[in-house]
């Protein structure tokens, strides 16, 4: 039994569905969650500002004292997982734990990824997929729109969000399966499954990280807390706490609380 918090971070509201997924699986968790919404999107940065952002959300999370860290963002994962997994805090990354979701399926058919600009472009879901399902033909698609669009308050049912679902998604019809390789993308997932029909499965990243990690406090005797939650971001609290809880379909039992924006 270990009470100390299991940390969560992402860019901003993405790593809520992670969040939610363990809390479904383990509620008596504590969670601190760090959303670096002061500095998002996340897809649209370099390769070198990413991977000094990562470095100083691991640094920020761990300060928290926490027993285990979800990487609630593929964007992190695809571009620094050589440096989040080397601290010593045992961490569960959203692409590895994605992948090793895909590697599960049955079937021979097209297997598709979507995800940030910067994710796609570092080719990490791509080589990840194609060395977990040989011989599959697999399909990585950037979808810079979505996250600006969840951001600001739009949902699945949304117009604007069914439009860029059908723009970025066509190339994936007919697939046997698409990984939500951005944690945002859950929270639209109803509009992408939706257009793709019941034929192709959605995997989703985020609830593949919770599930690893859940496996890895109930293997090692590491569970147990008290069901709190923090939720710390580095842009507009107040919003967070709003947008947090429309997602999670509950009210906050503690308002989100504003930490420093980290320079690059
Ligand atoms: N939610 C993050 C991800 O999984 C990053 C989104 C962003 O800030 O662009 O990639």
């Amino acid at each position: 039994m270990d009470n100390r918090a299991v940390g969560i971070f992402d860019s901003g509201l993405g790593g809520l569905t992670a969040m939610k997924a363990l809390q479904e699986l383990l509620p008596e968790e504590n969670i601190v969650y760090f959303g670096d919404t002061g500095r998002l999107p996340y897809g649209a940065k370099s390769r070198e500002q990413l991977r000094r952002m990562a470095v100083q959300d691991m640094d920020l999370i761990a300060s928290y004292d926490v027993k285990a860290i979800i990487v609630a963002c593929g964007t992190l994962s695809s571009n620094a997982a050589d440096l989040l997994e080397g601290y010593a805090i045992p961490s569960f990354g959203v692409l590895r734990a994605g992948v090793a979701g895909m590697q599960k399926l049955p079937g021979t058919g097209p297997l598709g990824v979507i995800a940030t600009a910067a994710s796609i472009r570092s080719g990490a879901f791509e080589h990840a997929l194609r060395a977990a399902c040989p011989g599959r033909e697999i399909l990585a698609v950037a979808c810079p729109d979505f996250v600006p669009l969840i951001e600001s308050g739009h949902g699945a049912e949304d117009p604007a969000v069914r439009e860029a679902v059908e723009r970025y998604c066509e190339p994936l019809r007919g697939a046997d399966a698409v990984l939500l390789g951005c944690t945002h993308y859950g929270i639209i997932g109803p509009a992408i499954a939706d257009y793709l029909g019941e034929e192709t499965r959605l995997v989703s990243a985020s609830v593949c990280g919770a599930v690893q990690l859940a496996q890895y406090l109930i293997v090692n005797g590491l569970t147990g807390g008290s069901g709190e939650e923090r939720l710390l971001v580095s842009g507009d609290a107040a919003a967070f706490t709003r947008a947090a809880s429309t997602f999670l379909g509950r009210p906050l039992a503690r308002e989100a609380e504003q930490v420093p924006v980290m320079a690059f």
